[in-house]
């Protein structure tokens, strides 16, 4: 595996690549690896001849410092993941050589009404500054295809925008989420849940896995009542449970056939997110 710390040298080395016909595939990351991430990356060597893994805690997609510097940071045993799955090209550039001097950041205000809902309502901005490092990251990285997780849905919807208005040849691929053998998705942010709250997260998939299993005419609000009721106890701080369209993010206001049921809560001072998408 190469590591590159520089875009130029990044962007002269993918240019090579490109002109020898070869087919790169790009995995955009925040590092503190794990194997949802090289889901991702297992997902890119299949489709593509080279694949570039990014490590980069991207200052602008946080809305608080603290969150930003707590954030944890294990490049060392990322790059020893990203060698035992056969990553070829890990970028992980500093800050300012991928934004100057200045965090300036993007709007995705025209991007439609689902960029405020959930994600979007809890965290203003976030997505202003996924799509802002994104667009830097694409234009260095010039992947064909790039790859990212059902875990974060409304992000993968947001890309795929950003993908629509400004990188039309590249292919959007949605993996899909990997879990921990008791069901909890996989989350750089679980290593700060406390053993008691590791042993309550569970329940935030146990409680999307009701609704999915009584999707149907007459249980589903029922069940999504029960599940709101079970993630609102103490020591979860409930922020959202909620059955959407799959493509606007609209709460349902009746039952259909598809539908994405997405959880947001707390656990202590860590956000934990889940979804189960319901096809007919
Ligand atoms: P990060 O949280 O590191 O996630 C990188 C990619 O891994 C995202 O596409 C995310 O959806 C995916 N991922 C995380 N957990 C997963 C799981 N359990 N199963 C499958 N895929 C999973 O998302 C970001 O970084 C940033 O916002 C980024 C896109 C890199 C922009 O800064």
């Amino acid at each position: 595996m190469i590591l590159i710390k520089k875009s130029g040298d990044l962007l002269s080395h993918i240019s090579k690549l490109r002109a020898s016909n070869l087919r790169i595939g790009f995995v955009p990351t925040m590092g503190a690896l794990h194997l949802g991430h090289l889901s991702l990356i297992e997902a890119a060597k299949k489709n593509c001849d080279v694949v570039v893994c990014s490590i980069f805690v991207n200052p602008t997609q946080f809305n608080q410092l603290s969150d930003l510097n707590s954030y944890p940071r294990t490049i060392e045993n990322d790059i020893q993941l990203l060698l035992s799955c056969s990553c070829d090209i890990l970028f992980h550039p500093e800050v300012t050589e991928i934004y100057g001097e200045t965090l300036e950041k993007e709007s995705t205000e025209d991007y439609g009404t689902f960029i405020h809902l959930l994600e979007g309502a809890s965290r203003p901005g976030h997505f202003d500054g996924v799509v802002t490092v994104l667009r830097k990251l694409f234009k260095i990285v010039l992947p064909h295809q790039v790859f990212f997780g059902q875990k974060d849905y409304q992000q993968c919807l947001v890309v795929n925008m950003l993908i629509q208005r400004s990188f039309p040849e590249v292919k959007f691929n949605l993996c899909p989420i990997a879990r921990e053998i008791d069901g909890l998705a996989m989350s750089s942010r679980n290593v700060r849940l406390t053993a008691s709250e590791r042993l309550l997260a569970p329940k935030i998939y146990e409680n999307l896995q009701l609704v999915a299993q009584n999707w149907n005419l007459t249980s589903w609000q029922s069940a999504m009542n029960q599940a709101i009721e079970n993630l609102s106890n103490e020591p979860f701080v409930f922020e959202y449970l909620s059955a959407c369209d799959q493509n606007s993010l609209e709460e349902l206001g009746s039952f259909q056939e598809d539908a994405i049921i997405l959880a947001a809560v707390r656990l202590g001072s860590t956000r934990l997110i889940d979804n189960i998408i319901i096809q007919p």
